[in-house]
């Protein structure tokens, strides 16, 4: 098998989908859509997310220091594909696609009610990193839908129909095929 080089860049596959809303609810109220987010420390609770600093959500987040980060299901893949196609600058997206804006719980900016997970997070650090800002949130609230939760009151994912992306394509995620620590037993 021989290994061919080709065109660098940093592009990593699957990743996830994650919708990030900001602004202020009846005033500029805002939902883009982002791949470059992950969680960088369980305690303190810390997720960094890699913006672009001419989107039009970086000049809201930095208002308002805060921003949330809501885990899309497939019933809303299409609204997820707008908010990352179009700008806030343009259009109302929360109109537009019909998504629910609700009051966040510790922050400014709103929840989608359609995400049955919502990350509420404040600004912690902001860097200029290359072509993007990588901006670290520490989750000060997170709130799941009741739907989601077992029996024992546990987050059950199989309730949730997620989806995940790679080279410019959405893909399902499939069955569980296996459970960490499985390798060991
Ligand atoms: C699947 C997908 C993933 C995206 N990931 C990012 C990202 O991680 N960082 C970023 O700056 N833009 C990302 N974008 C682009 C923004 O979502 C897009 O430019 C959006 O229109 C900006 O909206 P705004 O101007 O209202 O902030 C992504 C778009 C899509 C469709």
């Amino acid at each position: 098998m021989s290994k061919i080089d080709v065109k660098i860049n940093s592009s990593l596959f699957p990743i996830g989908v994650f919708l990030i809303s900001c602004g202020e609810i009846g005033k500029n109220a805002n939902i883009v859509t982002m791949g470059w987010v992950i969680p960088i420390s369980s305690n303190p609770p810390l997720l960094g997310i890699s913006l672009r600093k001419k989107r039009h959500s970086y000049e809201l987040i930095k208002k308002s220091n805060d921003f949330i980060v809501n885990i899309p299901t497939r019933e809303i893949l299409k609204e997820t594909d707008y908010c990352g196609n179009v700008s806030g600058r343009d259009v109302n997206k929360f109109e537009k696609t019909g998504l629910t804006p609700i009051p966040g719980r510790k922050v400014k900016s709103p929840l989608i009610k359609e995400c049955p997970i919502n990350l509420e997070c404040k600004i912690i650090k902001d860097m200029e990193l290359g072509d993007h800002n990588f901006i670290i949130g520490e989750v000060v609230s997170k709130s799941v839908n009741e739907e989601i939760l077992n029996e024992k009151g546990k987050l059950d994912i199989n309730k949730m129909n997620l989806f995940s992306y790679g080279s410019n394509r959405y893909f399902d995620v499939g069955e569980v095929i296996g459970k960490w620590g499985f390798s060991l037993r």
